[in-house]
């Protein structure tokens, strides 16, 4: 996707079909129509006169304008007010996807030229994120839906001044945007294809970018090293696991940050085998693994001045005549030992070994993990926050601020003693889960900061938010949404300081 910013003077007729889209507030004169024709300017103040241009947030609305400079004109509600809040852009935009899809539109002109404050970057986000499809194992079919063709996009903005700012912002907010919908690619790809060889085989691919290195552990590394908890979940299948160690780092660089993907390409349960209404979206188990890999894509690209690593713990967690068996006992590569109560709480066994390794290897400043973890984390906070568990107030507070600027939303969780008890277990240091129905997201977070010894860390549980998000125009509830690149690329550009 092209994405420009020009002053009105620099607007040129691209090939294809264009939609010219003009923000309009609620309550708010008609929409500046100044690009448009004089017949089309009439008619869109006539809309306005008549009601039925509203403004109203989310709402839009298309005219068509052939033989003029654009196909049509899509009028975006912004809402009330004047402080546009960067969501409200990103549905908007949500919402234009589907009828610039049914209009064929291939260049979409927004004009902000009257609207200096507005967060425009949200709406190229927003235009990015809602024109995601996922049709790679269908065949073509005129019948079906019209793909999103948007292919470009111009943002017109009124002062010169503002081109390189706004430019700066809209460049950002593609990159991010884009690596979010390579995360919805591996999260949607099935667990036949997107195997844990293929995952490392994606992150090979990001390690091509300037200053970036990717090495893959294979098991024979990983018994060397003692990660006992990751085998043991890798035991029931034929595919083989792998620890993908991916690295961004600038010269002169001399901080690091590391974030740790769950990777688990399909979670039957193991022996515990999961019941089998919803076991298909268990494919979606390396969500946490896709958007660590994907916020390396858009690290690379966006180079920040700081050592960034990223390690993905990568198996399959299914049944076989060697899998794991409830009540054993495995020794973690920082010698903890854990018994294994249930099979199905792989996700904290894989992550234990790779949190030990990533501290103990890279010493970094900070490490989020961020993985599908528990069924728990969904009934807490469905599918419209991420669950937190920290260490660090301060980890935390940039997590937040990060959030809040990505327009992806986290909910912190309390980590107290009494819940560290929980993770205890009868014949080993550590017990896999705790007692049922109690604080689950809570417990599989403390076991979780065992691994880390005193490396400030925070924990994001997905399990709501990487899939199945109903009502939101950007995404769409039967696919993967890619959460977490948007969040934790923010973060990681506001760690340079
Ligand atoms: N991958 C699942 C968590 C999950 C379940 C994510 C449903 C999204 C939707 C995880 O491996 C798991 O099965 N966790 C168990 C933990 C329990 C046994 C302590 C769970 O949540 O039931
Ligand atoms: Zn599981
Ligand atoms: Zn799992």
């Amino acid at each position: 996707m092209r994405v420009e910013v020009v002053q009105r003077r620099g607007l040129r007729k691209a090939p294809g079909r264009a939609c010219l889209v003009l923000p309009m507030f609620e309550n708010g004169a008609a929409p500046d129509g100044s690009l448009l024709d004089p017949v089309a300017r009439r008619a869109l103040r006539a809309l306005a006169e008549q009601g039925v241009l509203t403004g109203k947030a989310r709402e839009v609305y298309y005219l068509p304008t052939p033989g003029g400079r654009h196909d049509g004109v899509l009028v975006a509600g912004l809402g009330k007010g004047r402080g546009v809040d960067a969501e409200v852009l990103r549905r908007t935009a949500g919402s234009a996807c589907a009828i610039l899809r049914q209009q064929r539109v291939e260049h979409v002109v927004v004009d902000v030229s009257g609207q200096r404050q507005l967060p425009v970057e949200a709406f190229v986000e927003g235009l990015i994120l809602g024109g995601y499809e996922f049709d790679a194992y269908k065949k073509p079919d005129e019948k079906d839906a019209p793909k999103s063709r948007v292919l470009a996009v111009t943002v017109v903005v009124g002062a010169s001044g503002d081109v390189p700012r706004v430019r700066r912002r809209c460049e950002y907010a593609a990159v991010v945007a884009l690596s979010a919908n390579a995360a919805r690619n591996l999260a949607n790809t099935p667990a036949n294809d997107m195997t844990p060889t293929a995952l490392a085989a994606f992150a090979i691919g990001v390690a091509k970018e300037p200053h970036c290195a990717c090495e893959v552990l294979d098991e024979e590394d990983m018994r060397r090293l003692g990660m006992n908890a990751l085998l043991g979940v890798a035991r029931g299948s034929d595919e083989p696991p792998r620890l993908i160690v991916l690295r961004y780092t600038p010269p002169g660089a001399t901080r690091t940050v590391a974030i740790v993907g769950k990777g688990v390409t399909f979670d039957t349960g193991g022996v515990s085998l999961k019941p089998p209404e919803a076991m298909h979206e268990m494919k979606y188990d390396m969500c946490g693994a896709a958007a660590a890999l994907c916020t390396m894509l858009a690290v690379a690209q966006l180079r920040p001045r700081l050592n960034v690593v990223c390690v993905v713990p990568a198996v399959e967690n299914k049944v076989g005549p060697a899998a794991q068996t409830p009540g054993d006992i495995v020794t973690a590569s920082n010698g903890v030992t854990i018994e294994v109560h249930n099979t199905d709480a792989e996700g904290r066994l894989i992550l234990a070994d790779a949190l030990a390794y990533t501290v103990k290897r890279f010493r970094p400043k900070a490490v989020v993990d961020v993985a599908t973890l528990t069924g728990a984390c969904v009934i807490a906070l469905g599918h419209y926050a991420a669950g937190v568990l920290s260490n660090s107030d301060a980890l935390h507070a940039a997590l937040e601020s990060a959030a809040s600027a990505a327009g992806e939303r986290i909910w912190r969780l309390p980590l107290w003693d009494d819940y560290r008890e929980l993770t205890k277990g009868t014949h080993a240091d550590l017990c896999n889960i705790g007692p049922p129905k109690e604080a689950g997201t809570i417990v599989g977070g403390a076991f979780l900061e065992k691994f880390v010894g005193k490396t400030p860390w925070a924990h994001l549980d997905i399990a709501g938010t990487a899939w199945g998000v109903k009502n939101i125009s950007y995404l769409d509830p039967k696919h993967a949404t890619g959460y977490g690149v948007r969040l934790l690329t923010r973060w990681v550009m506001d760690c340079q300081g």
